[in-house]
């Protein structure tokens, strides 16, 4: 019997705190999201550099580069929770007032990394180009509403 209601307890307190979602304050947050960005960056940058002659393209990096950011994509989004326009951060008050918008962005982002890392595959660099181009968008057009700067 006892055995039973502290396993029973215990599931309970489980259940509480995962209905808070993963984080349960702003800071950690915060700085999960901007951690995921700063991965995303590093990973969408170095293709950029290979795009551009900045550095040599090597298909295969490239894209095990565009797979990890089709992998990273979606992370950022889990740290967007309720209250967190409120310390170090760069995210406008608007994400949470147009909260169906933004998520609807960050749709089109992870769709938009995803065929990036498909077409990345095939190794034709007109294709990557232009798959990469429609990614920066998504990065530009979510900044320019969302982000400070
Ligand atoms: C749907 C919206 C959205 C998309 C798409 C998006 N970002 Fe962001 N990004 C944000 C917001 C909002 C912040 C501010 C986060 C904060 O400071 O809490 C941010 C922050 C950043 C930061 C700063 C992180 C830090 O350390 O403070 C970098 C770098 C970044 N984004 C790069 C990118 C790149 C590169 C892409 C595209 C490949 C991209 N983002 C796509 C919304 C977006």
């Amino acid at each position: 019997m006892k055995k039973a209601a502290v396993l029973l307890t215990s599931l309970l307190m489980m259940g509480a705190v995962q209905a808070k979602g993963a984080f349960d304050v702003s800071e950690d947050a915060i700085a999960y999201r901007q951690a995921a960005f700063g991965l995303i960056k590093e990973n969408f940058a170095d293709m950029g550099a290979m795009l551009k002659n900045k550095k040599p393209m090597d298909a295969a990096i490239f894209a095990e580069r565009a797979q990890h950011l089709a992998m990273l994509s979606a992370i950022p989004f889990n740290g967007f929770i309720a209250g967190s326009d409120q310390g170090k951060t760069d995210a406008l008050a608007k994400i949470w007032q147009d909260r169906s918008e933004f998520d609807a962005k960050a749709e089109q982002f992870v769709a938009a990394t995803a065929e990036l890392a498909q077409i990345s595959a095939s190794g034709d660099p007109k294709a990557m180009a232009k798959a990469f181009g429609a990614v920066g968008k998504n990065c530009k057009g979510c900044h320019q509403q969302y982000k400070a700067d």
